[in-house]
């Protein structure tokens, strides 16, 4: 792990299970991890609808029952602020209301609209698939059979979508047989999304035993996310000889998963909700333990008990899996006055392009008696082109922490600058010997090798001449500093030697390696771009500290990011070519874990993003937002 002088962690490696991709010949215990497990997409976009309810409209916000079926995540959302409640008459009116992912039934809605909540639902868009069809059926004049777990909050919420007696709700054979209906009878059957595939096959087939006339849902009912995760350790169970399914009792994903790994023939599957409740005389027991996690069970818990684990003597290993692709729109928080969030990203974007474009056009001036074709080369490399994600980062830090806005608009142009140059040298032909760059040739291609030597040499320089003008900050110990800082997230210790072990790496590099080397060769400039904002208000030395512990993570998952675009990226989005890793036999998070391994680091990275920033409450949200760029970004 890499430290940095004052021995601050520079990647969040003790929140992240690092694979081990070469386990020794004899591990005492194996770990296999179940891919994919934890979050599903219907869960993350709950969570974010409360996390994003609390920033725009601060505490308390109210949620109606569980936003998911896990305790940890229950937990955190109170302490930013959320207050969560059994009914709707325990909210007082005029106040947030946020309805959760299982889905509500419609008496709920009606409350909450006549106590004039303000209601946002988190309802999953897998659940209301679930709630169209059978009010299609209704419609149709068919009975519904809805196979599910009478009780379970999706359940309730799924019948409430019809009038009472227009669906039965049936679990076990038995349930069926107890029906009181006409074999003639038009029906429809639906099933809830958590519910174990191979029970539904079974309901299913047994209800088309004994009626005729049955309408099927067009595709599977049970959703993408619990399918996956009940394959993935289906695959692995019976090669353990301990199953470990981190997740809460009232999670049904969370209990079908265990039922799942004993039918697949594991002798001893067990549900666990953290580190803490690791049954450590079965782990010791043990040669070889499944791991895996529910929908609704965050990444942070799962690193918990591989964290325990590995204090039992276990190796952790990832197996392959399935890649989930599914992203949902963020739910709507219109009854709120607010915008999607990537719209609020690309408002911000769009008047930092400008003001940044502004600054560096001033900064590298035209005054006379200098080389036109130097300047030229310099416009080119940093004007109207990029993310400016560096630059967006320092600003939204600055303005957390009370700096100004003009100030940290200097440290993000000096960023960019050197970021550019960072480019124009990567791509020359001594190095990654790139010919498109942000959608149009690299600049040595444009002039030529030496002009790029020497454009991204005056960049460099540059940058330090805006750090260390007055304009920049009053002070000149801030500018001390910032300079400071700036020389060292790109020498020896950051940017160079990063890129180095990249170019000359070590003969069987590990994942570790590779961390070090991408939080180096991009991590530190994006860690730089944190501590300058933080240096540009007033930061308490904790706020620090939680700023840091969260540029690490960024910075780190932004260069995965970068990597697995290279393998999934279109050229034309990307602005560069891809596959050049593979190509080049070049080593990279993608073709050292594979893509799905990277995906796993990734997400981990983003939950310790995000946890990192949970001491701000919701004023950090343009961070969070900008943790939620780096890992999702197609560009
Ligand atoms: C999420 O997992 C699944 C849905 C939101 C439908 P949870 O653990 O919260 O939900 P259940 O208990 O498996 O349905
Ligand atoms: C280099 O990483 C990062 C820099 C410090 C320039 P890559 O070589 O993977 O970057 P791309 O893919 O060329 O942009
Ligand atoms: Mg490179
Ligand atoms: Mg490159
Ligand atoms: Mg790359």
């Amino acid at each position: 792990m890499l430290q940095n002088a004052l021995g601050e962690q520079r990647y969040g490696a003790s929140l992240t299970p690092t694979p081990d991709v070469c386990p020794p010949a004899l591990p005492q215990r194996q770990v296999l991890l179940a891919n994919p497990r934890g979050f599903c997409a219907g869960v993350q976009r709950a969570i974010e609808a409360v996390e994003r309810a609390l920033e725009h409209d601060g505490a308390p916000v109210y949620v109606r029952r569980a936003i998911v079926h896990n305790r940890t995540v229950v937990e955190r959302l109170e302490r930013l602020g959320a207050v969560f409640v059994q009914e709707i008459d325990e909210i007082p009116s005029g106040a947030v209301a946020i309805l959760s992912a299982h889905g509500s039934a419609r008496s709920v809605v009606r409350a909450a609209q006549a106590r004039a909540l303000r209601m946002i639902d988190a309802v999953c868009p897998l659940v209301t698939k679930v709630h169209a069809e059978i009010e299609g059926w209704y419609r149709a004049g068919r009975h519904v059979l809805l196979i599910g777990h009478t009780g379970h909050p999706e359940v309730v919420g799924t019948l409430g979508q019809l009038p009472t007696g227009a669906v039965s709700v049936v679990c076990t054979p038995e349930d069926l047989e107890a029906l009181d209906l006409a074999p003639n009878m038009a029906l429809a059957y639906a099933v809830q999304t958590t519910f174990s595939q191979r029970d539904a096959a079974e309901m299913i087939a047994a209800i088309k035993a004994r009626f005729r006339d049955v309408a099927a849902p067009r595709s599977s009912d049970i959703c993408y996310a619990t399918s996956n995760r009940q394959d993935a350790i289906s695959a692995i169970a019976a090669q353990c000889d301990l199953v470990l399914v981190a997740g809460d009792t009232m999670s049904s994903n969370a209990r079908r998963l265990v039922e799942v790994a004993s039918a697949a023939g594991c002798p001893d599957a067990r549900l666990i909700s953290g580190g803490a409740d690791l049954p450590r005389g079965a782990v010791l027991r043990a040669k070889r333990i499944g791991l895996t996690a529910a929908a609704s069970t965050p990444d942070s818990v799962v690193a918990e008990i591989c964290e325990a684990l590995r204090e039992l003597d276990c190796t952790i290993t990832e197996t392959p899996g399935a890649i989930e692709r599914v992203r949902f729109r963020p739910v709507s928080l219109e009854p709120l006055g607010l915008r999607s969030p990537e719209g609020s990203i690309k408002d911000r974007l769009a008047r930092l392009r400008t003001d940044i474009d502004t600054t560096l056009e001033a900064a590298i001036g035209h005054a006379r008696g200098r080389d036109r074709r130097l300047a030229d080369a310099m416009r080119y490399a940093t004007i109207g082109g990029g993310k400016r994600f560096r630059a967006l980062l320092v600003t939204a830090v600055s303005d957390l922490v009370g700096g100004a806005y003009d100030q940290a608009l200097r440290v993000g142009a000096a960023i960019e600058c050197v970021h550019a140059q960072s480019l124009v040298h990567d791509d020359l032909p001594c190095m990654d010997d790139d010919d498109r760059r942000r959608g149009r040739p690299t600049l040595h291609r444009k002039f030529d090798e030496a002009t790029a030597v020497l454009a991204g040499d005056a960049l460099l320089a540059l940058a330090f001449e805006i750090l260390a003008e007055e304009a920049t900050h009053p002070d000149p110990a801030v500018r001390a500093q910032l300079v400071l800082s700036m020389a060292r997230s790109i020498g020896q210790d950051g940017l160079a030697g990063g890129q180095m072990m990249d170019l000359y790496p070590s003969a069987r590099p590990r994942p570790d390696d590779i961390f070090e080397c991408e939080s180096r060769k991009t991590g530190a400039l994006i860690r730089y771009a944190v501590v300058a904002g933080s240096l540009l208000g007033q930061c308490s030395a904790e706020d620090r500290n939680r700023l840091i512990a969260f540029a690490d993570n960024l910075g780190l998952v932004f260069q995965i990011r970068d990597d697995m675009l290279d393998s999934i990226g279109d050229p034309a989005v990307v602005g560069k070519a891809v596959g050049k890793d593979a190509r080049a036999g070049r080593n990279s998070a993608t073709t050292l874990l594979g893509l799905e391994g990277a995906a796993v680091q990734s997400s981990l990275l983003e939950s310790a993003c995000h946890q990192a920033l949970d001491g701000f409450g919701p004023k950090a949200s343009p961070l969070r937002e900008l943790a939620r760029f780096a890992v999702n970004r197609m560009h």
